[in-house]
């Protein structure tokens, strides 16, 4: 009887281990959830696109270009920002990515530095909408 029960004890040690350890990994992966989807809260009417188009010539035409051509009189040498009228977006074409995109800037060098707290958030969907204003209207969003 007692060897009986040894021999379940040893497979029922590793079997306890082996359910925790699928526990445990579970629970890390529940604790960073995906990026919630964010929708685009501001509307693109023509006072949001004239509103987007302002802040861009403020904080953003002397890299990326008054046209958005990706060829600003002020970039900082070798950055090279994008052309922002063409229908590639390198780092995600959603209203969602491009928005975080300007309010996290690209590290590691930050040559297209972040904005949060520079720019009201309601202030850069309004860009949003602006440069999707400017790009072919087949670029996936
Ligand atoms: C100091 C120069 C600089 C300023 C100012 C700047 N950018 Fe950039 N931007 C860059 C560079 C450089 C990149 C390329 C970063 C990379 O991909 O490594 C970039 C990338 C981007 C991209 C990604 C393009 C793509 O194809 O995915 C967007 C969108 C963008 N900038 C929009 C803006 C907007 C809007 C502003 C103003 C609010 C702004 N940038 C201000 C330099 C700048």
């Amino acid at each position: 009887m007692r060897r009986v029960s040894l021999l379940f004890m040893s497979g029922f040690i590793p079997a306890v281990a082996m359910s925790f350890a699928v526990t445990v990994h579970a629970q890390s992966r529940g604790a960073t959830p995906a990026a919630p989807a964010v929708k685009n809260p501001v509307p693109a009417t023509a006072a949001s696109v004239a509103a987007g188009a302002a802040v861009y010539k403020k904080y953003c035409a002397f890299c990326h270009g008054v046209a958005a051509k990706g060829n600003g009189p002020l970039a900082p040498k070798d950055s090279n920002p994008p052309d922002l009228t063409d229908a590639t977006w390198l780092r995600g074409s959603t209203d969602a990515a491009i928005f975080t995109l300007l309010a996290n800037g690209v590290g590691p060098a930050f040559l297209m530095v972040p904005f949060k707290g520079k720019i009201p958030d309601q202030d850069l969907w309004h860009v949003v909408n602006y440069l999707r204003s400017l790009g072919p209207k087949t670029a996936a969003r």
